[in-house]
């Protein structure tokens, strides 16, 4: 930017002799109309044209600024360019075609005034009062503009030319984080929406439709604390659940003839080790043999749900190490109800049943290859021949193979869907990977089911989701459909 000095030489007072009061008074709005005055075309058109641009007087306003300074009589003239040197040279062509363009008018001011004081002189004279006092007068004035002509500088002076200017344009740092921003901004929204296409399913009825797979049982939220129901709290309602789940797989094996059961899930957490666990004292408390087996060697846990921390396992009997015999944990029941029960709590109260536990054991090695073992095969079968039903508590099949491995083995597999809003793509992709396994598939089982249902029934008609809710998902199906 260039600045220019505002010469306030007050034309009128020295023409007339009188000062403007107003001139004193109001410096800023002297200073506003010089600034005003800057932005005649002509200026702009003259210092577009003086620094060889071939642009109209209109860019240059578009780019440029006039700012009457706030406490001296000093104007910035300020210019953007995709240059930084021609800007600078645009501002010091603008700060001095203004002034040039003050000073025109001003010498055009006493111009005219002289050439009207002539002009009534030259009429006294014709009259012959020269010899009056307003030709004498008037002659005194002529002599003072002729002066003031001669002496008359710029009203206006350039006092600092534009040095090349400072880039503010393109703001590379703040455009990027801008873009960070607005690529933030707009990547969360798009979350919403893939969110909001991709539903959630809170009905049992629905999830196992999914999956194209029967509903076997529906098990509600376990208080905290009782995780195996079965032996704690046998006649909750969570227990009972797990009763008519083991009268759905008892009715579903007849059919299907299924012995040995793989559990697994869409990812972990839904509830396979809780399911399996409880299930297993269901069908021994109905008189079933039942061996359960941990084969979740990503995470074992069945040995923390029988009290058979730090037993050996399933691996030391692949690796040869112990007997399978001594990898069971279990005994049946004493026949004759005499003698006092003694067992753990998972133990008591079968009737007859068989409730055996193979825990996982140590691991020391990847689990996925160690699967693939033909030594984890046999087991299986071995187990298979001694039980009415050997359920096997696997990984989740979305983030390990072992459960597609261990298919070969068995007879059916059980999917475990938690139904606290599971997606409708995770379920797609469960079923997906559920063609890929090499056994029946015998159904679904799904837990936290009261929590999905309250939502789920509305189907039924029976209780509808809150509001908000309802006329959200609604939209959604209808954004969907569209
Ligand atoms: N029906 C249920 N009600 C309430 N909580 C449950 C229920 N089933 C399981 N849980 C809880 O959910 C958590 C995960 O359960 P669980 O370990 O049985 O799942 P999992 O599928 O075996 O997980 P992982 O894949 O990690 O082995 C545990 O804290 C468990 O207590
Ligand atoms: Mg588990």
């Amino acid at each position: 930017s260039a600045e220019v000095l505002l010469n306030r030489t007050d034309i009128a007072a020295a023409l007339t002799g009188i000062q403007d009061p107003t001139a004193a008074q109001a410096p800023e709005r002297l200073a506003a109309t010089q600034a005003e005055l800057a932005r005649v075309p002509t200026i702009a058109r003259r210092a577009v044209e003086s620094v060889g641009l071939k642009a109209g007087p209109g860019y240059l306003l578009g780019e440029s600024s006039v700012t009457a300074h706030p406490d001296a009589d000093l104007f910035e003239f300020a210019v953007t360019d995709r240059s930084p040197a021609l800007a600078g040279r645009l501002a010091t062509a603008y700060a001095r075609e203004f002034t040039l363009y003050q000073s025109d008018l001003e010498q055009q001011q006493i111009r005219s005034a002289l050439s009207d004081i002539s002009r009534r002189l030259h009429v006294l004279a014709v009259a012959g009062q020269q010899a009056s006092p307003l030709y004498t007068d008037l002659v005194q004035r002529r002599t003072q503009l002729t002066t003031l002509q001669a002496l008359q500088t710029a009203g206006s002076a350039v006092v600092r030319d534009a040095v090349p200017g400072v880039k503010v344009a393109p703001r590379v740092f703040r455009n990027v984080v801008l873009a960070l921003a607005i690529g933030l901004i707009l990547g969360i929204g798009l979350g919403f929406l893939y969110d909001a296409l991709d539903p959630r399913v809170w009905s049992a009825p629905e999830a196992a439709a999914s999956l194209g797979l029967p509903l076997l049982g529906r098990i509600p939220r376990l208080k905290k604390g009782s995780s195996l129901v079965m032996a704690a709290d046998p006649h909750s309602r969570g227990a009972e659940a797990f009763r008519m789940l083991s009268a759905n797989i008892d009715f579903a094996d007849e059919e299907k003839r299924a012995r040995t059961i793989l559990v697994t899930s869409a990812i972990s957490g839904e509830g396979k080790s809780t399911t399996t666990a409880n299930l297993a004292i269901a069908l021994a408390r109905k008189g079933h043999h039942v061996v359960v087996v941990d084969l979740d060697l990503r995470g074992p846990s069945l040995d923390g749900f029988f009290s058979l921390n730090g037993q050996p396992g399933l691996t030391d009997v692949a690796l040869g190490r112990i007997d399978l015999e001594e990898a069971i944990s279990g005994a049946r029941k004493p026949r004759n109800g005499t003698d006092a029960d003694t067992r753990p709590a998972w133990r008591q109260g079968d009737p007859g049943g068989v409730l055996e536990v193979v825990p996982a054991g140590p691991v020391s090695f990847e689990p996925g290859e160690f699967v693939t073992r033909p030594a984890v095969g046999s087991i299986i079968r071995q187990l298979g021949t001694r039980a009415d039903f050997v359920l096997i508590d696997s990984a989740p099949m979305l983030s390990a193979g072992d459960p597609a491995v261990l298919s070969r083995y068995v007879d059916a597999a059980i999917v475990v869907v938690r139904l606290d809003g599971v997606r409708q793509g995770t379920l797609a992709e469960l079923r997906r990977s559920l063609d890929t396994l090499h056994c029946e598939k015998l159904g679904v089982i799904v837990t936290l089911a009261d929590e999905g249902e309250r939502y789920g029934t509305r189907y039924s008609g029976q209780r509808k989701p809150p509001a908000g809710q309802a006329a959200w998902r609604s939209s959604v199906r209808q954004i969907k459909r569209l």
